[in-house]
């Protein structure tokens, strides 16, 4: 779909002036973000941004929040890029809560006190793959197409930005917050309204937002720059987005099919911008979110981050996603995705770190140390290798001289390693160096490069980090395992040099000294004398630089070997105090001479000082944790609705005649269930009627979005089910919409009928989602939900529709569908279910309709310790029946045969009671007789670590 639509914009693009060259922001001011051709700038300081995305709205846990963003800040990223969801804090038009799990001031203060700038990204359309794509559903409801200037569109959007304008706005930097960029909607590249473009940029600026506005390009035209840089809807810094790797996670061997993946450069006045460049994905195949963080993985990292980095010279890179999080409740939409978005990202759904953490570490800790990046240039004058079979690409800062040089494949889906000679013209002289590149990889070289106190005159080892600690510098090089190294560094005289761990070789002429080993475990290199302040070089595998953390601290950085995550570091008087996360494992800290005691989380680790002039100490494992078995479960059969006596008089009537939906009615009354206010989950209806005794069928058409299914009652006898109506996706504007979306015949069984009187329709609708509006044509996001034609014979029907009963004071409008159980509060943990019988999911035999089970587990997980836990349903689930988990009434689920490939739900501390008493509700819907429900059920923890 993306690919087409950059096919189909290529001709219009080539139609397009040059793009327009405005005028560079060079002042100084304090408190103040600034850009010009090559970087942002703080204060007249420039930066290379580095974010990487993050839903709170897909963890509501605060507490979480700040454990996934410190994990943020540890790679390297400076920068958090926040989608805001209008429709997870607008359950009804007029109504917004920003407490609790949706508090955006205590989000942003968070992102602040972990030392993260903010890219605040609040639509008012998002995508995201959230139901509506972030368009609450009352604005399914509203006049006016939506993503647009028309009246009825236009106050709902403006309601949503001017209660959250001033938010952002008062945690904007020139205020002393951390919000940098604004970015205006997401990817609006067609059926586009420059008046609402310009209209989001005008509240942005009256409600106070001074920092640049962005937005991000779907499909590489340069949207809102060019062309329309000067008109009504031009951003400052418009950006693209790019997903070379397609979400084809069935097939991660894939190469980049949806391009190289360079981020264009759209303007000459602005920086190169990754709006969002690929960092997981989708698993529209159901192939599991595994595959994807291999599609994803870090063979794709190296090889395109790099690329994109030294080819096209971008400086603002904001990766999607950082951390994908959970669909919990109905935030998701139908389409792409199910209850997990954990989107093979490089932090996992239950916020495990992976070897795609790793490499972003790697990079990021790079593009942190390396001031010079932030300024360069392309270099034509590039060392050319002496293997046909690899390529170079360089790039130079013009003010230092610095050269960052791009080794990889020439041919890019190359799998073969090959090795050549570099002839490089570096800025301190001409150097043959030697290169080895592995097939799918590639290498960012740097020559001429002031290190700290050092002068690195060309180096075939990437850098990772760097730091001065201690009156010497310390420094992270590294290399594939294997591969050979060599490094420059010049001096005033011969220095001595003490390899004191692994096979380093080292020549001294000219002012050079050369050292030439093979990256392999860890070398250990202190240079001495010569001119110049100590330098310890430590030359890693990529494995083994995957193992260093940086942390700053008051005074000066220090640098830490193992455990599994540093989150902060400290150093007073003789003792360096580190936050981190541990298990069983060394720990060695490069810190001030000064420091001599270690304290990792609150505990003294005892240590010995090194050769390396380090601190080296061991830290332990955490003790096992063991949860309890899933036992002592109840069951309820509900379904009340079903019968005809069931009293319906207090729920809605269904008596509307129109609709503002484009998509119009084949039967009436309307029967869409957003036009009654009923937005999510499960729908009733009751349908009354009086029969002539001659009707011999039911016809009915429901839309559910895909994977919804509707069951169907008439006086009380089960007549059977049918699957919903899902988004008809031609992509294609001028295809009408399906008129017959999701029907179901269902023939009327002899003796059900009561002539001349009262016949009672019952229908359970389980609607999925909100279909986004990503080409915002508004017949995919205004497609209704619920019963959309029924007939029985030709009687007329009189209609009354019920959904949730209200919205959540806490879990929010999107926790709760309309169950007869969630209508009575049977998720909420106070709900009394002693009298309920004792019944297994499992071995419990279901009839169609709605069973709730019922369980309750302590925990008592120690104090300080990280034991996500999940819930795992064994064995395979038969089809024809779903469940809805709740977990102390949070709908954190979907589970069953027919939704999808997830059979383990992360449920999240905060929600969960870690120490404490937990109840879990399970709300199972069968479209027939089953033998068994879902299950078994049981805990378990995704990892055990000390914090
Ligand atoms: C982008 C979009 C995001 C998300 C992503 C796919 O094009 O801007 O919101 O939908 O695709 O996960």
């Amino acid at each position: 779909m993306r690919r087409l639509l950059t096919v189909l914009l290529a001709p219009l693009l080539a139609l397009l002036p040059a793009p327009l060259v405005t005028g560079t922001a060079q002042a100084r001011p304090q408190r103040q973000v600034t850009y010009d051709h090559w970087s942002l700038m703080l204060d007249g300081r420039r930066v290379v941004l580095q974010a990487a995305e993050f839903h709170y709205f897909r963890l509501p846990s605060p507490p979480l929040w700040r454990d996934v963003l410190e994990k943020f800040k540890a790679a390297g990223f400076n920068a958090v890029s926040l989608y805001f969801s209008w429709a997870y804090h607008s359950p009804r038009q007029g109504v917004y809560d920003f407490t609790g799990v949706r508090d955006l001031d205590l989000l942003l203060r968070t992102a602040a006190e972990t030392g993260l700038y903010v890219i605040a990204r609040p639509g008012p359309y998002i995508n995201a793959e959230t139901s509506g794509g972030g368009l609450p559903a009352w604005v399914k409801t509203v006049p006016g197409r939506a993503r647009s200037s028309e009246p009825g569109f236009r106050e709902a959007y403006r309601e949503w930005l001017d209660r959250v304008n001033p938010i952002i706005a008062r945690h904007q930097y020139g205020r002393g917050g951390p919000v940098i960029l604004y970015n205006a909607e997401n990817e609006y590249q067609v059926n586009t309204d420059a008046a609402y473009m310009q209209d989001i940029q005008d509240r942005a600026r009256a409600a106070g937002i001074d920092v640049p506005i962005t937005t991000n390009d779907c499909c590489d035209a340069g949207s809102w720059s060019s062309t329309w840089a000067t008109g009504p809807g031009a951003v400052q810094i418009p950006g693209v987005d790019d997903y070379p790797q397609s979400f084809a996670c069935d097939n991660p061997e894939e190469w980049g099919p949806w391009g190289e993946g360079l981020t264009e450069r759209l303007r000459e006045d602005i920086p190169v911008f990754a709006a969002e460049y690929q960092a997981g994905a989708i698993d529209l195949g159901g192939a599991g979110y595994d595959r994807c963080r291999e599609l994803t993985g870090p063979a794709y990292m190296k090889f395109f981050y790099k690329n994109n980095l030294i080819q096209t010279g971008a400086t603002m890179l904001s990766y999607y996603m950082g951390f994908g999080g959970t669909n919990w409740g109905w935030l998701g939409q139908p389409n792409d995705v199910y209850t997990s978005y954990d989107y093979g990202a490089a932090i996992t759904e239950a916020r495990r770190l992976t070897p795609k953490y790793d490499e972003f570490k790697r990079q990021g800790l790079f593009l942190e140390s390396v001031a010079p990046l932030a300024r360069t240039d392309p270099l034509a004058a590039r060392p050319v290798p002496d293997n046909a079979a690899l390529t170079t690409v360089a790039r130079a800062n013009p003010d230092t001289g610095t050269q960052f040089v791009l080794v990889r494949h020439a041919d890019r889906a190359a799998t073969s390693t090959d090795t050549a000679t570099l002839d490089w013209a570096a800025p301190d002289g001409r150097y043959q160096v030697p290169v080895r590149v592995a097939g799918r990889d590639a290498h960012v070289l740097v020559a001429g490069y002031d290190l700290g106190g050092q002068r690195l005159a060309v180096s075939t080892s990437e850098i990772m980090t760097h730091a001065a600690i201690g009156g010497r510098d310390v420094a992270v090089l590294y290399g594939t395992a294997g591969s050979p190294g060599a490094t420059v560094l010049r001096y005033d005289s011969a220095p001595r040099v003490t390899v004191l761990a692994g096979r380093v070789t080292s020549t001294y002429a000219g002012g050079d000294l050369r050292l030439d080993y093979t990256h392999d475990g860890l070398a250990r290199v202190l240079v001495t004398g010569g001119g110049r302040r100590p330098l310890l070089l430590l030359l890693g595998t990529d494995e083994e630089a995957a193992a260093f953390w940086r942390a700053g601290t008051a005074g000066q950085p220090v640098l830490v070997r193992g455990t599994e995550l540093v989150r902060s570091a400290s150093v007073t008087g003789d003792t360096v105090r580190l936050t981190a996360d541990t298990a069983a494992g060394e720990v060695e800290v490069f810190a001030p001479p000064q420091a001599r005691r270690l304290r990792v989380g609150g505990a003294d680790v005892a240590v010995t000082r090194t050769a390396s002039g380090s601190l080296l100490g061991v830290t332990r494992a955490p003790a096992p944790v063991r949860l309890p078995a899933l036992t002592g479960w109840r069951g309820r059969a509900e379904t009340p609705e079903a019968q005809p006596g069931f009293d319906d008089s207090r729920w809605t009537a269904a008596d509307r005649t129109t609709t503002v939906s484009p998509h119009k009615p084949r039967t009436l009354p309307v029967l869409y269930a957003d036009d009654y206010g009923f937005h999510q989950g499960d729908i009733w209806y009751r349908g009354h009627f009086t029969a002539t005794g001659a009707e011999t069928s039911v016809d009915l058409n429901a839309v559910t979005g895909l994977r919804g299914d509707y069951l169907v009652w008439l006086n009380g006898r089960y007549l059977g089910a049918a699957a919903g109506g899902v988004q008809a996706d031609s992509g294609d504007q001028a295809t009408p919409p399906n008129p017959d979306p999701g029907p179901g015949h269902f023939a009327v069984p002899a003796g059900v009928l009561r002539p001349g009187a009262d016949n009672v329709l019952a229908v359970l609708v389980a609607t999925m989602g909100h279909n986004d509006d990503w080409i915002a044509d508004d017949l995919r996001f205004k497609q209704p939900r619920g019963l959309v034609a029924a007939s029985v014979g030709g009687a007329p029907i009189r209609w009354r529709v019920q959904g949730a009963a209200g919205v959540d004071p806490v879990r929010g409008g999107l926790n709760n569908g309309g169950l007869y159980g969630e209508r009575s509060g049977w998720h909420l943990p106070s709900h009394p279910d002693r009298s309920w019988p004792a019944a297994d999911p499992a071995a419990t035999p279901l009839t169609p309709g709605v069973t709730w089970y019922r369980t309750s587990f302590r925990l008592g997980l120690p104090e300080g310790r990280d034991v996500p836990v999940g819930l795992r349903a064994a064995g395979e689930p038969s089809p024809g029946h779903r469940a809805l988990i709740f977990l102390n009434g949070w709908n954190i689920g979907r589970y069953g045969a027919d939704l999808g490939p997830q059979r383990e739900f992360t449920l999240p501390a905060g929600l969960l009671k870690e120490r404490g008493e937990n109840t879990l509700a399970l709300a199972v819907t069968a479209e027939r007789p089953l033998p068994a429900g879902p299950g078994p059920f049981e805990l378990f923890a995704y990892g055990n670590v000390r914090r």
